[in-house]
C-alpha cells in the first residue's frame, strides 16, 4: 500500500504516490510559472491562492495515473518546512484532511532533505550514509553532512542571495523571463565564459563553507547599467551571451568551491545534491569533474528530480520506517533555523 505526498513549499503543487519500495507511482507537479512570470519572481500571495485552486485537482490526477483510490492510501505526507508560510500552510491543511478522513498515519517532511533523498530514489542502495548535501535552489544553498537520510547537520549556506535567486535575477536584468535559470543556460550555450571578469564572493575563503551572491548579481548589473550611467546600454545578443555565460560560469565556480572544500574538511567522500540549479548542465558537469578530481562519488539525480517535485516526498517512508508520525497539531515551519556547526 502506498503513500501520498504533498508538496506546496513554494510554486509548484505537487502530489506523487509513492509505494514502500520508493517506487514513483505516479508524480504530478503544476507549475505556476506562468503566474509569477510577469513580475519576473515568486509572489507569494499569487501563489498561496493558486495552491487553493490546484491542491484537490492534482491530489485526484496523482491518485488517478497511479491506477489506486484514495481509500488504498497508507499514509499522508506533507513538506512543512521551509518554504513560503501561506504556500506550506495550504499543502498542510490538505494533507490534514486528508491523513484525519481515511485515518491514516500523518508524516511532516523537510523539503530540504527531501530535494537530496532524489539521490536515493534515483541511486538506491549505492547511496550509503554519511554523505554531504548540496541544496542548490531559488530559495537555498546549503551544504549539510547527512548521518542519515533524515538527521542532516548544517555545514554552511549563503549569507545572502541563494544561487538560483541570482539566476532569476540576472536573467531579469538580461531581459529573459521567468525562471531564470534555463533560459540563462540557454543563452548562455552561444557566449563566452571567459568574456567577463565577474567576481566569486566566499569562493577562496577556505575558512567557511558559506556561499554568497549578492556582489556577483550586483557586477552583472554594473556592466548592463554602468553606476555613472542615466540608462542602461543596449546589449547587442552576442554581448548578453557573454554576460550570460560569464555569470553562469561564476556562480557554478562559487558552487563547485565550497563543495570541493567540504570533502576535504569533513574527509566525507559521497555528496547527494539536489534543487532546481542542480538541473544546470554546466553546473552537473562542473560537480562531475570534481569528484573525479577528489576521488569522491557525487551523486547526481535526474533534471525531473532536481526541481520542486513531490515524489522526493517518499523521504517519509524514513519517517515511518523509524516511527517518527505526526498528529494534527502539525505545523509549518518557514524558516527553520539550523545551527551550524563548525567543521574544521
Ligand atoms: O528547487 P526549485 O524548483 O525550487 C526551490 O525550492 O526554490 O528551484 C528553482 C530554482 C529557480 O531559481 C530556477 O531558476 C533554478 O532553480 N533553475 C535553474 C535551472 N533550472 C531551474 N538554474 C540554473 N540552471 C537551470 N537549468
Ligand atoms: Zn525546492
Amino acid at each position: 500500500m502506498p503513500l501520498l505526498a504533498i508538496e506546496t513549499t513554494c510554486d509548484e503543487t505537487a502530489a506523487a504516490i509513492i509505494s514502500q519500495e520508493r517506487r514513483i507511482l505516479s508524480s504530478v507537479v503544476a507549475s505556476q510559472d506562468e503566474l509569477h512570470a510577469r513580475w519576473r519572481g515568486v509572489v507569494p500571495e499569487i501563489a498561496s491562492r493558486a495552491h487553493v485552486e490546484r491542491i484537490i485537482p492534482i491530489i485526484d490526477q496523482a491518485t488517478n495515473e497511479a491506477g489506486i483510490q484514495q481509500s488504498q492510501i497508507e499514509a499522508v505526507a506533507v513538506a512543512i518546512r521551509p518554504g513560503l508560510i501561506g504556500s506550506l500552510l495550504i499543502g498542510l491543511s490538505a494533507a490534514k484532511a486528508i491523513a484525519s478522513s481515511l485515518q491514516v498515519p500523518l508524516i511532516g517532511y523537510d523539503h530540504l532533505a527531501a530535494h537530496l533523498y532524489a539521490c536515493r530514489l534515483a541511486f538506491g542502495e549505492e547511496l550509503q550514509y554519511p554523505a554531504i548535501g548540496l541544496v542548490a535552489s531559488g530559495g537555498h544553498t546549503s551544504l549539510f553532512q547527512q548521518h542519515s537520510p533524515i538527521a542532516l547537520q548544517a555545514l554552511g549556506g549563503t549569507i545572502d542571495d541563494a544561487v538560483g535567486e541570482a539566476f532569476d535575477k540576472v536573467a531579469s536584468l538580461l531581459g529573459l523571463g521567468y525562471p531564470g535559470g534555463p533560459q540563462i543556460e540557454q543563452l548562455a550555450q552561444n557566449g563566452n565564459p571567459r568574456s567577463h571578469r565577474l567576481p566569486r564572493p566566499l569562493a577562496n575563503d577556505s575558512s567557511r563553507l558559506d556561499f554568497s551572491f549578492s556582489g556577483l548579481k550586483t557586477a552583472v548589473r554594473y556592466r548592463v547599467w554602468p553606476p555613472q550611467a542615466q540608462h542602461a546600454r543596449s546589449l547587442t545578443d552576442q554581448e548578453r551571451a557573454d554576460l550570460a555565460a560569464s555569470f553562469q560560469q561564476a556562480a557554478v565556480e562559487s558552487v563547485v568551491a565550497k563543495v570541493g572544500l567540504a570533502i576535504q574538511k569533513t574527509g566525507c567522500r559521497v555528496v547527494t545534491v539536489g534543487g532546481g540549479v542542480t538541473a544546470n548542465k554546466v553546473l552537473r558537469s562542473a560537480l562531475e569533474d570534481l569528484g573525479k578530481r577528489h576521488r569522491a562519488t557525487i551523486l547526481i539525480p535526474p533534471m525531473n528530480l532536481c526541481t520542486d517535485n513531490a515524489a522526493m516526498g517518499a523521504i517519509a517512508w524514513e519517517h515511518i520506517e523509524r516511527n517518527d508520525i505526526a498528529n494534527l497539531e502539525l505545523d509549518a515551519r518557514p524558516n527553520i533555523y539550523r545551527k551550524k556547526q563548525p567543521v574544521r
